[in-house]
């Protein structure tokens, strides 16, 4: 009985000393699982790190490349100074008031910059030429809006494709007047509106080699009687009734005068 008794214990013993070592492996299995876990989890947080700082250099590249392009379009063009800067920030606030959403509305100022990019490919002696054009330099000059339309078109970036809709649309006229497609009305792309007034404003009241700068009651004047015929009625109701927001832009970014 007794030699019966201590052969159970034995065996049970056995069995807890087995128990405790199985789970004791356990412990240190899942211990060390753990701390290979946190090493893959470093190397995931690493990689994302890093692939999150190569996606802002790609997007602040981008955003580069454009506003440079807009630069180069604008030093063929007769535009100066803070032109395109100051065009970049009217379209942002148009895009704002009018509804669309923040990210585009960014997305905006960033294009908006490259309206006149298809003017690279003019002519200089059309482009460069004094004085007014007969009509069929005119005819040339018209085209910078298709030209940068067909540069841009094909590309797969949102912002870029954006750019390729300001350029094409932003000489079109509400009443179907402009070009190059003489599309009217909401027809045209709300960024080739925005755009086309927001250059328009800034041409009129800046200074060039060629012109004086319009004051702003002459500006005013016509912008009311262009509303509804060159331009969206409802952009134009923006910018009266915040004129001071775009005043301001205009007052804070005036082009610095050389003499
Ligand atoms: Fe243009
Ligand atoms: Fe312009």
């Amino acid at each position: 009985m007794e030699a019966h008794e201590n052969k159970l214990i034995a065996e049970i013993e056995t069995l807890q000393n087995n128990f405790t070592q199985t789970t004791d492996k356990l412990i240190k299995d899942v211990k060390r699982q753990d701390k290979i876990m946190t090493r893959s989890d470093k190397r995931q947080q690493k990689e994302y790190d890093e692939l999150m700082a190569l996606k802002i250099e790609i997007e602040e590249t981008q955003r580069e490349v454009v506003f440079t392009m807009g630069a180069i379009g604008e030093s063929r063009s007769k535009e100066t100074g803070n032109h395109v800067k100051r065009v970049a920030e009217y379209t942002y606030l148009f895009a704002k008031h009018y509804g669309l959403p923040e990210k585009e509305c960014e997305m905006l100022k960033q294009a908006s910059p490259m309206h006149d990019i298809g003017k690279v490919a003019i002519p200089d002696a059309v482009l460069n030429k004094p004085g007014r054009f007969n009509d069929e330099e005119r005819a040339i000059m018209d085209t910078h809006a298709q030209l940068g339309y067909d540069m841009l078109k094909s590309s797969n970036r949102s912002l870029i494709k954006m750019a390729s809709i300001v350029a094409y649309e932003h000489h079109e006229k509400w009443n179907g007047t402009g070009y190059p497609n003489q599309t009217a009305g909401e027809d045209i792309h709300i960024y080739g509106r925005i755009t086309a007034l927001a250059d328009v404003f800034d041409a009129l009241g800046s200074a060039r080699v060629y012109k004086q700068a319009w004051d702003d009651e002459k500006i005013f004047k016509m912008f009311k009687e262009e509303r509804g015929e060159h331009f969206d009625p409802k952009l134009m109701d923006i910018f009266f009734d915040n004129l001071d927001e775009f005043l301001h832009i205009r007052d804070t970014m005036k082009d610095v005068v050389q003499d």
